[in-house]
């Protein structure tokens, strides 16, 4: 592969370095050595899997401050959050490395005395993985991990904006004794020539994509031409809302957590703040405070919080989202604007109403649009309102309404006074246009079994 690409720094602009550039010759050969790769590696123990997984994991946990700079640098998510996503990332692998030891299969009562019948999980085979450029360690391993704990290999095609940190990975996991051809990674700048071979070839068993739905649905119907195995996480549009009763400071303090990750580029940051009018003169105010407090920067400065957006075309929604509010009256709190370069200042909006992008459509950047609510039972159908159903918070100090109102949510994660509910060994994904499967925990590595139903007559 002669051919390469330029990876570029979003808040510098200046171009880091050159990647292999993979066309849909190297895809095919990519297939096969992950084919033959695939029996020797299902033929190993899980215990022995697990060994070479928890070396991999001792690998980044010490190049923790290259992979965050990597990180940093080809996306711009301020250092801090990058070293805080490299642990994230081990996390999934120390988790999958246990759970593989777990893939248990079960003894099924008999109908007949003469037979047993029984239940076995093996893996699903060569696995094709497309990741994002918003996580670009995170939502490596919290695919590959479980894929490769399993006894499946993977061939991972990161997003074009952040290769080097999967790159990095990659080198690692050879660093650790992993097998190359059981975890290789295509760059590429051509996504489309690249996955095409993997969907023609039926030795590939399983697609597993995290991006936006626009191309999860394409790629769905890609899959089913051999018949994949799909996960899919896919675009979100969370609701936020703070109920009467809600500790407001607390509120607040989360809402800048989920919202603020990442510039409000993650897909189940909160989108939509649904305040009850009884408190939204206090929240509002005490929101505007802590934005206008954010520093934003550099993201290679340890204090920075907010880092520039990761490139034109996410600054320009954003900016087109806060400009379609405007228009249609929403007020502009704090910020309101782009800055030099790809950055959005932190911004709040208040008297939003429906009819304007900002409620339908997922931002993917630092601004948060306020809306005020009287009724419960109203605001509740405003959440479910949409075609999406990833993440949804509540805020509530009632227990009852807690859990009353987190089981009308149509959503896949609900976070209960609780802005941050992702974690490695919980089920991570949404309903309707959200997606299909989970990510995480048992569920995660479901993904990557087959049950095997084996009934066997007695002589
Ligand atoms: C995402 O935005 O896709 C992932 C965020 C998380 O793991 O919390």
């Amino acid at each position: 592969m002669s051919a390469t690409f330029a990876v570029t720094n979003p808040a510098t602009g200046s171009e880091l370095q050159a990647v292999p550039d993979a066309g849909p010759a190297d895809a095919r050969a990519a297939i096969d050595r992950a084919v033959q790769a695939f029996a020797p590696w299902k033929a190993r123990t899980a215990f022995d899997r697990a060994n070479v997984l928890q070396a991999w994991r001792g690998l980044m946990l010490r190049d923790e401050e290259i992979i965050a700079r990597l990180m940093t640098q080809e996306m711009g998510k301020p250092i801090a959050e990058s070293r805080g996503e490299v642990r994230y990332a081990a996390a999934f692998v120390e988790w999958f490395a246990e759970e593989g030891k777990r893939a248990y299969g079960e003894i099924i009562p008999s109908h007949v005395a003469g037979k047993r019948l029984l239940a076995m999980r093996q893996p699903v085979g060569p696995v094709y993985a497309v990741t994002p450029w918003n996580f670009p360690a995170a939502m490596v391993t919290r695919k590959v991990a479980p894929a490769l704990a399993a006894g499946c290999t993977v061939v991972l095609k990161p997003a074009e904006q952040s290769p080097l940190t999967a790159l990095h990975l990659e080198a690692l996991w050879q660093q650790a004794g992993g097998p190359a051809d059981a975890f290789q990674v295509l760059t590429t700048s051509d996504p489309a020539g690249v996955s095409e071979p993997f969907f023609a070839d039926a030795r590939v068993r399983k697609l597993t994509f995290t991006g936006s739905t626009e191309v999860g649905k394409r790629l769905y119907a890609e899959a089913a031409r051999t018949m994949k195995r799909v996960s899919l996480e896919l675009g979100g549009h969370a609701p936020f809302l703070v109920f009467a009763d809600a500790d407001v400071p607390a509120a607040v303090l989360q809402v800048m957590a989920s919202k603020f990750r990442n510039a409000g580029q993650t897909c189940v940051c909160a989108n939509r703040i649904y305040v009850h009018a009884s408190i939204h003169d206090e929240f509002s105010a005490r929101l505007a405070d802590a934005v206008r407090a954010l520093r934003v920067g550099d993201p290679l400065r340890d204090d920075t919080q907010v880092g520039p957006l990761v490139d034109r075309a996410g600054l320009d929604k954003v900016t087109a989202h806060v400009a379609d509010a405007v228009a249609k009256g929403a007020r502009v709190v704090v910020g309101g604007g782009p800055r030099d370069g790809l950055y959005f200042e932190p911004t709040v909006l208040a008297d939003v109403t429906d009819g304007m992008r900002i409620l339908k459509e997922e931002t993917f950047g630092p601004v948060a649009p306020v809306v005020m609510f009287r009724d419960d039972a109203e605001v509740v159908a405003a959440a479910n309102a949409t075609p999406y159903g990833l993440a949804a918070y509540l805020w509530t100090r009632d227990l009852g309404r807690g859990f009353r109102v987190a089981e009308a949510l149509d959503y896949g994660i609900v976070g209960v006074n609780d802005g941050l509910p992702s974690t490695p060994h919980a089920p991570f994904g949404g309903v309707k246009d959200s997606g299909i499967g989970r990510e995480g925990g048992k569920w995660g590595l479901e993904e990557y079994l087959d049950v095997k139903y084996i009934s066997i007559a007695l002589p």
